[in-house]
């Protein structure tokens, strides 16, 4: 009898000890948060986390979580539906402008994270990374901090909504494509990923097609830009149907930050704090302000104070033939553009530079008070948003892989911009293969008409006027001008 009893306490024990140990277990599995770590910093800027790989997963559905896509799911997508990946070169993700390194399976630009599954989100050289060639036959050399020419932003988007309304979107379709890219994935993930992962990311799939709906009105932006503050006005709710601006912009250099404070940036020249700047970019690419990874966050805002732009060819500049585009320069740029310069990091007003006006309206001045109140609390708090007149005069370092040029992308190479009768009503973007003579990228012909986007000026948003400084000097001195402007 006493022993009968002392079994039993003991069964009851062990049972209870059983649903501690799994309840602990599963309790550690949420809170798992482990982002995959890059201990050197270039490999980190393009494979590390910033937070936007959380969320999206199990438990938590409120918006303050980030954008983060199971990975396993991530990675089958292209493999389930091929078909809602636009046409043209490479496959998978690469149709959308993603980079991949050789050996790599998840391209540049993206991040992972258990969190408490695996998830991928992406990180700032998914906009900030691209590829020079110096001739079709050359091989592409991938460059950190410059504008990442080739990504398409919203067909990646377009990709994720129509993959998300499709009705084929469920675990029958998908664990047999996971199986294909994911030997690892188990009979437990399946498990998973069947009753919770899959249904769950269809329902946040069909959330971005709704949120991401007022793109439809806009023309394309195609690769290298993206509207900049309308994702904003949606996290603010603004309705996109009460503000039908465009705010397509081209995608800005990252090098040289720790000269650059204190002047104020972004195109419009909106902010003048370079830690907002970067914090507002991370918000931008599906962090929250709670997913924030600001120790990681910090390694990059670190490393690009100093990163700095590769430099032009040196055998490919004529000395001195840019020493003599020196002076036309200190004459005609360098106060406005020169990192000492008198005018360096403040606003020439619309009306005097003439250029595209869109961008510079699409930030209203509803969104300036909205804007900081972001990191209420945090001690990263946003206060330095304002509305401004026109548009920065930035440091033109690394100004040969600017190109396009101007803040909407719309003029493809420095001689045109020179010469603003010669600016192309139509020009490709999206082809990485370097124009040496004209000092920017191969942007007409029949592989950059094969491989490019078609841009063209008359579309809103995409006007090629204005910025007329230099249009009247001689030839001579804008050859001059231009060797001296490849050496920056
Ligand atoms: C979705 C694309 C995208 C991602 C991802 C992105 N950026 Fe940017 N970034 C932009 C665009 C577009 C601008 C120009 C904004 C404007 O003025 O309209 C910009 C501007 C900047 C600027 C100001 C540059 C200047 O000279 O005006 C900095 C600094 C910057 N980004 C840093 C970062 C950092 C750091 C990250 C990662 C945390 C990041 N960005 C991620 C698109 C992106
Ligand atoms: C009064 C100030 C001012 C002067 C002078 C000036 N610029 Fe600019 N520049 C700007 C502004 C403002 C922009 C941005 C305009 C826009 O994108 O709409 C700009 C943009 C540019 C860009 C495009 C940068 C990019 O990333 O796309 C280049 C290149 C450039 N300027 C070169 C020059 C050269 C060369 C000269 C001298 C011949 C010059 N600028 C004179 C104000 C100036």
């Amino acid at each position: 009898m006493a022993r009968r009893r002392r079994a039993g306490w003991w069964i009851g024990a062990v049972a209870v000890a059983v649903v501690i140990g799994l309840g602990i277990y599963i309790f550690q599995f949420l809170q798992r948060n482990e982002p995959e770590l890059h201990g050197n910093i270039l490999e980190h800027f393009k494979y590390g986390s910033i937070g936007s790989d959380t969320g999206g997963s199990l438990l938590r559905s409120d918006t303050e979580e980030g954008r983060g896509v199971p990975a396993s799911l991530w990675l089958a997508l292209p493999v389930a539906f091929p078909e809602h990946l636009p046409k043209g070169r490479g496959n998978g993700y690469e149709r959308v402008g993603f980079l991949y390194e050789p050996g790599k399976r998840r391209p540049i630009g993206t991040s992972f994270r258990e969190a408490p599954l695996g998830q991928i989100g992406l990180n700032c050289a998914v906009c900030h990374t691209a590829t020079v060639r110096e001739s079709p036959e050359a091989p592409r050399r991938v460059v950190l901090g410059m504008p990442a020419n080739q990504f398409d932003l919203r067909s990646y988007l377009n990709f994720l909504r129509k993959v998300g309304k499709d009705e084929r979107f469920n675990a029958d379709t998908l664990i047999p494509a996971i199986r294909k890219v994911d030997p690892d994935f188990s009979s437990k993930d399946e498990l998973i990923y069947r009753h919770l992962v899959i249904p769950r990311t269809r329902t946040a799939l069909r959330e971005i097609d709704t949120q991401f709906g007022w793109m439809d009105r806009q023309p394309l932006w195609g690769p290298g830009r993206v509207d900049t503050f309308n994702p904003y006005k949606l996290r603010f709710g603004i309705d996109p149907a009460r503000d039908a601006s465009v705010g397509t912009a081209d995608l800005p250099t990252l090098w040289n930050q720790r000269p650059r404070r204190g002047m104020y940036l972004h195109w419009d020249g909106n902010n003048n704090k370079v830690e907002e700047r970067n914090i507002s970019a991370a918000l931008g690419a599906g962090a929250t302000q709670s997913s924030l990874d600001e120790p990681s966050m910090k390694r990059i805002a670190e490393w690009i104070l100093d990163a700095k732009p590769p430099p032009y060819p040196a055998e490919r500049i004529d000395r001195s033939r840019a020493r003599r585009g020196a002076t036309v320069y200190a004459q005609q740029c360098a106060a406005c553009h020169a990192f000492d310069g008198s005018k360096v990091g403040q606003v020439t007003p619309i009306e005097a530079i003439g250029t595209d006006r869109e961008r510079l309206d699409s930030f209203t001045p509803e969104l300036v008070p909205l804007m900081n109140t972001l990191g209420t609390g945090r001690p990263w708090r946003f206060r330095h948003f304002r509305k401004t007149n026109g548009y920065a005069n930035m440091p033109l370092d690394g100004v040969w892989l600017r190109a396009p040029y101007l803040h909407n992308g719309s003029v493809p190479d420095l001689r045109a911009l020179l010469s603003p009768k010669e600016r192309p009503k139509v020009f490709y973007r999206n082809y990485d293969v370097y124009d040496w003579e004209r000092v920017g990228f191969v942007s007409q012909g029949a592989e950059a008409r094969r491989v490019g986007f078609p841009f063209d000026t008359a579309k809103r948003g995409n006007g090629n006027g204005g910025h007329l400084y230099g249009a009247r000097l001689s030839a001579a001195d804008k050859e001059a001008l231009i060797e001296y402007l490849k050496g920056l």
